[in-house]
């Protein structure tokens, strides 16, 4: 059985494909990974043929698709709004990642996306990413607090606002940017030791 990571959230900009290509590209350095592309807009999709080590599907298919498909790790790749898929990836999904940047309007925007997964019962099997995080700063009281009041697992890796990332998906990945090479094999294990 593949394990399933579901990158979601009901919003555009926040690093959804960004992230959902730099694991793939990560993790594929050790295990066989495809990445599920469900936004008609199709970002990754048109990478398809220009990426080595993994497999881009356009993707538009229910659960049994899914669990047909033989691959240790499938990432899915969700459009920035409620697509009819959803609730069913939410049902099948190991582990479900909601990337948010690091403000307070930020955070009130992932309230329909955590309700959903809440409502699908879900809530263990998530971890809000804080992505596009500015150099040498934290995290402020109010975000912690507004974080609390979700009783979300939080990554301990925030991933920064670094062009590297920016250019990562033609750059086949990060690894000639240390840092941001560090940040993703550290947010890389946070996701594998959850799954295992
Ligand atoms: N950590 C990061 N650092 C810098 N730029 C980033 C980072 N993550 C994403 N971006 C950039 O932000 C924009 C939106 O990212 P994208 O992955 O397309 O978001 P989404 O899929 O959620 O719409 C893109 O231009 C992308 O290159
Ligand atoms: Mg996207």
């Amino acid at each position: 059985m593949s394990k399933i990571i579901l990158i979601t959230h009901q919003k555009g900009g926040v690093g959804k494909s960004t992230l959902t290509y730099n694991l793939a590209q990560n993790i594929s350095k050790n295990a066989s990974v495809a990445v599920l592309d469900y936004d008609l807009q199709g970002s990754l999709s048109q990478l398809k043929n220009m990426v080595s080590g993994f497999d881009i599907i356009p993707f538009q298919k229910g659960k049994e698709d899914i669990e047909k498909l033989d691959y240790s790790f499938i990432i899915i790749d969700n459009p920035p709004y409620l697509s009819n898929y959803l609730k069913e990836l939410i049902e099948i999904a190991d582990l479900i990642i909601v990337p948010t940047k690091a403000g307070i309007l930020d955070l009130l925007a992932i309230k329909s996306t955590i309700e959903l997964i809440e409502s699908e019962n879900k809530k263990d099997k998530a971890m809000i990413v804080f992505n596009m995080v500015k150099a040498n700063t934290s995290l402020t009281m109010d975000i912690l607090l507004g974080l609390a009041e979700y009783n979300v697992k939080v990554a301990n890796t925030h991933i920064s606002d670094l062009v590297s990332f920016t250019r990562s998906v033609l750059m086949q990945g990060v690894s000639k940017d240390k840092n941001a090479q560090k940040q993703l094999d550290n947010l890389t294990r946070e996701i594998l030791n959850q799954l295992i």
